[in-house]
């Protein structure tokens, strides 16, 4: 790596060893945490985020559909997506964050079907029901996660499915290692929990799910538990396909 990603780095490991303020509420905590790492946010997530390819994959987001992403970030779902995001109906971008929203903004330039909205996830819907919804490490990030889910679920057409890949407590974890990570993640307003995954799994239908560890940047040895899911609504058979 070369001394100026290096030095980058540097930057945004001191704004996560601050972690985020306790005080004001969670747009004003969110653009004080962001803001200083907006411009180097995705080299390192890159690195720390998993799965978020993978989740896009698995929604089989097809031509013509209405996509929704809350707590988009910087957007860079958008690499994801490639040439599909262009085949999409409308994909829509929504996060509290004014600072990540401008990287968005830019990112967004020049696609007419995509529309990035700073708004609280919580809250905000869609004029017309959507097919796909998804969230990628957010769902840890929004103090009032069942707010978001039941937000979530509403937006989506019948047959719709929601996606959420992000880290959580696993049920099976110890007392010890799930105390641990809560701590470690609690710090920079990340808050883990080992309901968010028995939830989705109670308001959706299985359509994939797999609990996974994965290597952190600059902390060899450590392997931190995270989950990909995708649920539909409304549909009566559960367990298409379910892996662990
Ligand atoms: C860890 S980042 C993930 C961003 C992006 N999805 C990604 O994969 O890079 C969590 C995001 O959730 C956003 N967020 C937190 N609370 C929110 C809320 N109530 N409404 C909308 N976005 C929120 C943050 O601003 C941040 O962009």
């Amino acid at each position: 790596m070369f001394p100026a990603e290096l030095a980058a780095d540097a930057r945004i490991l001191w704004r996560l060893a601050r972690g985020q303020a306790r005080h004001g509420d969670q747009a004003t905590r969110l653009q004080a945490f962001y803001a200083p790492q907006a411009e180097r946010y995705d080299a390192f997530r890159e690195r720390l985020l998993h799965g978020r390819a993978e989740l896009v994959e698995r929604l089989q987001i097809d031509e013509g559909m209405r996509v929704v992403e809350l707590g988009c970030g910087t957007g860079s779902s958008l690499e994801r997506l490639g040439p599909r995001a262009r085949r999409c109906a409308s994909i829509q971008l929504v996060d509290l964050c004014p600072a990540l929203l401008a990287v968005a903004r830019q990112r967004a330039t020049g696609n007419a079907n995509v529309e990035v909205i700073e708004a609280d996830a919580t809250r905000w819907q869609p004029a017309d029901a959507v097919d796909r919804v998804f969230l990628s490490y957010s769902l840890s990030m929004i103090p009032d996660w069942r707010g978001v889910l039941d937000n979530a679920v509403a937006m989506l057409k019948p047959g719709g499915r929601l996606g959420v890949v992000d880290f959580h407590l696993p049920a099976a974890g110890s007392a010890l290692c799930n105390g641990f990570w809560r701590r470690w993640f609690a710090h920079d307003g990340v808050h883990l929990s080992v309901a968010h995954l028995p939830t989705l799994r109670e308001m959706l239908a299985d359509a994939y799910l797999e609990e996974r560890t994965a290597p952190l940047p600059y902390l060899p040895g450590l392997q931190a538990p995270y989950y990909l899911y995708i649920g539909q609504r409304n549909v009566e058979s559960h367990g298409v396909s379910v892996t662990r």
